[in-house]
């Protein structure tokens, strides 16, 4: 099956009882027992509900893995995923994860004697020279956001395999349809599915795939024992989502690729940070590992003040927190995305008050040009 192909027939895709071509939302709790655990596969829906099946079979083919799990949102997926780990381990992470991975790692996974550390893992030097007796994960984001930094997947993951390390990877602004992660060595991938794979901005979920069943069965224990699960009406939304992924993946990637030849040449944009553009450093691993650079866009337009004269003026930009939606979303990372990280460590990582970031959506690009060019001026 080729990849549009396995979005629409991939994991379940019809209800085997009546045939209906829509997998049907089987919103239930609790299922009939013939006699003492002679079910027919579902106990209660914590444990495993049909709908919720059908989205983790779906997300486990997409990225080529050995089972797939969905949460309440992808901070949820995270935090289960760290769960798999014990007091007293230690986790590598990119520096500009997203604000609220670093916050769960910083503020409440510490608080149980998992520790962290933060570096840039485009250099492959600053994981290898972290990795400890303790370390157990190094975790990658890639993409990153708002920066747009690349790592390389699988000279990390050969890194992390050689030291007996993990290799997780925050799939989210690539989606499966440019990006697999597993297929590049890694062990889990996750999703914000609130993101791409949702794509109309009216569900907040998480999704992980694992390469192994010791993984599988471990992430189920903790799925089923904390509780964190998606619900069946959402679990659907995510599967009708995921069934337009590939043409929406397609139709964003042109669009912004205008938007950054435009924003490139305009007097009033100090800098554009895309994987696309070849002078990006990390422009050719791009191309390498991933088959498209995605709908994200970050440019620095100089000040706070510059920025909020942009939000001010755009129409069809929704200032909104979140990202990869049907509809053209702009934000302001230092006082939204990003702003539970400290002021000096975002000054660091180079997430400036005149940073904007855009997720380019599908609109009209005659329309979104248009708009850009007014609210620059
Ligand atoms: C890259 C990335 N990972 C994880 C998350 C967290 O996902 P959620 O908001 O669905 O909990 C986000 C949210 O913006 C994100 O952008």
């Amino acid at each position: 099956m080729r990849r549009k192909t396995k979005l629409i027939h991939g994991g379940i895709s019809e209800d085997p009882a009546t045939g209906a071509v829509s997998f049907p939302i089987y919103q239930v709790s609790t299922y009939k027992q013939e006699g003492v655990g002679g079910h027919k596969g579902f106990e209660y829906s914590r444990t495993g509900n049909p709908t919720r099946h059908a989205l983790e079979e779906l997300i486990k083919d997409i990225e080529g893995g050995s089972a797939g799990f969905a949460f309440g949102s992808g901070m949820a997926a995270i935090t289960a995923v760290i769960m798999l780990f014990n007091s007293g381990d230690h986790v590598i992470l990119t520096d500009d994860v997203y604000g609220g991975t670093f916050r769960v790692m910083t503020k409440v996974l510490n608080r149980f004697g998992i520790d962290s550390t933060f570096v840039d893992t485009s250099n492959l030097d600053n994981i290898k020279s972290e990795i400890r007796p303790n370390t157990r994960a190094v975790y990658l984001e890639t993409p990153t956001n708002p920066l747009l930094k690349i790592t390389d997947i699988e000279a990390a993951a050969g890194i992390a395999k050689e030291h007996g390390l993990l290799t997780i990877v925050d799939n989210t602004f690539s989606t499966p349809y440019w990006q697999n992660p597993i297929e590049l060595g890694a062990d889990i991938v996750l999703h914000s599915a609130t993101k791409y794979l949702g794509g109309h901005s009216d569900v907040v979920a998480g999704l992980v795939v694992v390469n192994s069943d010791k993984l599988a069965e471990d992430l189920h224990f903790v799925q089923n024992s904390t509780g964190g699960v998606l619900g069946p009406q959402d679990s659907w939304l995510l599967i009708r989502g995921i069934k337009t992924l590939g043409i929406r993946m397609e139709e964003t990637e042109t669009n912004t690729k205008e938007i950054v030849g435009f924003l490139q040449g305009h007097a009033n944009v100090k800098k554009v940070f895309y994987p696309g553009i070849e002078s990006h450093p990390n422009h050719e691993i791009a191309k390498k590992q991933a088959r498209g650079f995605g709908g994200m866009v970050s440019f620095d337009v100089g000040s706070a003040e510059n920025a909020d004269r942009l939000l001010s003026k755009v129409k069809y930009f929704t200032l909104a927190e979140s990202l990869g939606a049907v509809e053209s979303l702009i934000s302001v990372p230092a006082r939204m995305t990003h702003a539970s990280i400290p002021a000096e460590r975002r000054a660091e990582l180079g997430i400036t008050d005149g940073l904007v970031r855009i997720s380019v959506g599908l609109e009209d690009i005659e329309d979104l040009i248009e708009d850009l060019t007014q609210a620059l001026e």
